[in-house]
């Protein structure tokens, strides 16, 4: 296990409690297997739209918008939702009316790849959080339309469909680690290499939740 449970037990258990919406949604997730973002990671998307007074949020993959309720929460005046599947975007427009959010989410049913496009920005947050193997390239997209100060997040760094000793060895040096490596774990380290060589943003990485990556634009 790459993070204690110990220590993830704490994080939860020091950080916010679900709003009632949100706990439905964490439930359903339970029952679906959904891998939504969760409680530790919630919280520093609050607190990211609470820092920048986030007026748009733009979301790779965004589920039945439990990651979108986290940047309402911290006060974000709009958030755009993508998803591929129709009936998660239709279930988190139903959790969102009940929690009295939906008039403040933007719900974009396709490839966010090809959303993204049709936005100019400025972004004041972003989360990546779809295809790892297009993680790099969703940064490349938003790289130009991110407001001043505005941050990129990124979830599944350290845990999820990926090999985390590969990425750590990769990390450490070796060049080699990953050349057994699936197509996740390639696209994490791509992405690492992407948002760390950008003279453009400061990254660092929270090891909360899944693992995020913060990139902070350089003014
Ligand atoms: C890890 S889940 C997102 C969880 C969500 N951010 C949360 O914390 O509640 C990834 C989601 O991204 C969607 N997805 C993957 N690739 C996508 C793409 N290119 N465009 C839109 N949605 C995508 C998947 O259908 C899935 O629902």
């Amino acid at each position: 296990m790459v993070l204690s449970e110990e220590v993830s037990r704490f994080v939860r258990a020091a950080g916010p409690a679900h709003t009632d919406v949100q706990e439905r949604m964490a439930a359903f997730a339970a029952d679906h297997n959904f891998p939504n973002i969760g409680p530790e990671s919630g919280a520093v998307l609050r607190l990211l739209a609470r820092l920048t007074d986030a007026s748009t949020v733009f979301e790779f993959g965004s589920g039945f918008g439990y990651s979108a309720s986290w940047f309402l929460r911290g006060g974000a005046d709009r958030v755009v939702l993508t998803e591929f599947d129709a009936d998660e975007l239709d279930q988190g427009r139903a959790f969102m009316t009940d929690a009295g959010l939906a008039d403040r989410c933007v719900f974009e049913q396709g490839d966010a790849m090809e959303t993204v496009e049709r936005y100019d920005g400025p972004f004041d947050v972003v989360l990546i959080d779809h295809q790892k193997e297009r993680y790099a390239d969703a940064f490349h997209a938003v790289q130009d339309k991110l407001a001043p100060g505005g941050v990129v997040v990124a979830d599944n760094v350290m845990r999820g469909p990926i090999d985390f000793d590969a990425l750590l060895a990769y990390v450490d040096g070796d060049a080699d680690a990953l050349d057994a490596q699936n197509d996740q774990t390639r696209g994490i380290a791509d992405y690492l290499d992407a948002v760390r060589g950008d003279d453009g943003v400061e990254t660092t990485v929270l090891p909360v939740g899944s693992g995020l990556t913060v990139s902070t634009t350089v003014e």
